[in-house]
């Protein structure tokens, strides 16, 4: 699936814009900056599909993107700090929000988590909204390149104890750096699973 081309298929500024609902769909979400359009680079194997910054809010609209006409990648802007207007970043929070529990070809949700900082309450409330509306959803821990291995393993099980309070989650995580190829593989096989024939 991820060896097919992908191509960038539109960008929703708002819920009036969405694409067709025509393939199954996979949501990148997560605080601002954790690595959403980053990892979407690198599961696709290509470097510049999604822009990227150091600077938190650089997604700004619901990008879709198409992986070989059998599933649909949707990079989403982050939520929390953002170097924008509060007014701009509750907008995206509304869209993603809405767009999570009202699209139907909805087939999973990835919840981005920075290693390094762990479960944050806006990522707590974004998994009881996906747990309310019944989206299933995998947490993946994010630039695991940056901490070390002792980290890693107290992040991994605190993270995979608070799950066990969400019944939308799988119970297992996902550990990636998109920077260092880590877990990259692993991730890929488990969306092949949901794409359409
Ligand atoms: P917003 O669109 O602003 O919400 O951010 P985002 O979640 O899409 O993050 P983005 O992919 O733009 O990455 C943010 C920063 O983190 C960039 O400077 C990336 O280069 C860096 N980054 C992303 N993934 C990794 C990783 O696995 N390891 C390291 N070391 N840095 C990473
Ligand atoms: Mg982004």
């Amino acid at each position: 699936l991820f060896a097919k081309e992908c191509d960038f298929v539109w960008g929703a500024d708002a819920l009036n814009q969405l694409p067709e609902a025509d393939l199954p769909e996979v949501a990148f979400a997560g605080r601002s900056n954790v690595g959403k359009s980053s990892l979407v680079n690198a599961l696709t194997g290509r470097k510049t599909l999604a822009r990227t910054s150091n600077t938190p809010g650089r997604t700004q609209q619901l990008n879709f993107f198409n992986l070989g006409n059998r599933l649909k990648l949707v990079d989403m802007p982050g939520y929390g700090y953002a170097k924008e207007s509060k007014e701009k970043v509750e907008a995206w929070n509304h869209m993603v929000r809405r767009f999570l529990r009202g699209r139907v070809t909805m087939q999973r949700a990835l919840v981005l988590v920075d290693s390094r900082h762990g479960l944050k309450p806006n990522d707590e409330e974004i998994m009881e909204m996906l747990d309310r509306t019944a989206v299933p959803y995998v947490v993946v821990l994010t630039k695991i390149d940056k901490v070390k291995p002792n980290e890693l393993d107290a992040v991994r099980k605190a993270t995979e104890a608070a799950l066990k309070k969400h019944p939308a989650a799988f119970p297992e995580i996902h550990v990636t750096s998109s920077e260092k190829n880590i877990g990259i593989a692993e991730l890929r096989a488990s969306l092949a699973t949901l794409a359409a024939e």
